[in-house]
């Protein structure tokens, strides 16, 4: 399958058509962003890592049950993946506070939240991604009040499943971000999940092994995600 024509160019990746109207390639780039895209960097094999780490975070999950967009690996960064009709609404799950949420609630980070919790976020650049509710999400007419619970079903049968692999591997899963489409009438998950989308902590040190140390200057960006890779078998 060969790429045609660039359908969209994201902070991180590009989308482009195939032959087939179902079918889309994802290519992973290098560029790597924080705050809204105002800081934007390139980091050497970040795009091939975040594919296959992608290719093989979503076979798991497949395996499991859990429908997915991606159909095949193509390449070290290209991906060819079911063309979704994206809900334009992120989910986020927490099992410990981090982030917008610390800052948000003045939550001591790490603090263990149990359960763990659920929040919705509109994806709109202009507005900075302002979270939303589920009432928000049906009178704008993002998501259906059926979608919204099979996203919020999905996304905690996705966490039982990765939180497991994580923590197989030393590593504990603070939160991640979660994007659904419709395909063919069904909620499928989409997008990616990379250490780009995720936070995770190594279990005994509390080290930070994914985009906050980016985002937090502390270096050791692509070393950090190769370790994370390599702990769980993700194949480089
Ligand atoms: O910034 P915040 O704490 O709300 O992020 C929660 C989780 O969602 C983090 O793992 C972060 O990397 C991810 N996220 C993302 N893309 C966004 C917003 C958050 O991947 N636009």
């Amino acid at each position: 399958m060969k790429k045609i024509a660039e359908l969209y160019r994201g902070k991180a990746k590009t989308v482009y058509t195939t032959s087939n109207p179902n079918l889309l390639i994802l290519e992973f780039r290098n560029d790597t962003s924080a705050f809204d895209g105002q800081r934007i960097e390139q980091l050497d094999r970040k795009g091939m890592i975040n594919n296959k780490f992608n290719y093989f975070i979503m076979t798991k999950l497949n395996e499991a049950g859990i429908p997915t967009q991606v159909e095949q690996l193509l390449s070290n960064n290209e991906v060819l993946v079911k063309k979704l009709d994206m809900i334009p609404v992120e989910c986020v799950v927490r099992n410990r506070a981090a982030g917008s949420l610390v800052r948000r609630l003045g939550i001591e980070e790490g603090f263990i939240l149990n359960p763990p919790t659920f929040e919705l976020f509109l994806k709109n650049d202009a507005l900075h991604d302002p979270m939303v509710n589920e009432y928000h999400c049906e009178s704008f007419g993002w998501a259906t009040k059926d979608q919204l619970q099979q996203m919020k079903e999905l996304s905690f049968k996705i966490n039982t499943i990765l939180t497991n692999i994580f923590d197989d591997a030393g590593l504990i899963l603070v939160d991640y971000k979660l994007e659904f489409g419709v395909f063919n009438g069904e909620v499928v998950l989409g997008d990616e999940f990379s250490p780009d989308g995720c936070r995770l902590w190594e279990k005994e040190t509390l080290k930070k092994m994914d985009k906050d140390r980016f985002r937090q200057g502390l270096g050791g960006v692509i070393e950090a995600y190769e370790e994370v890779a390599h702990r769980i078998g993700v194949p480089l």
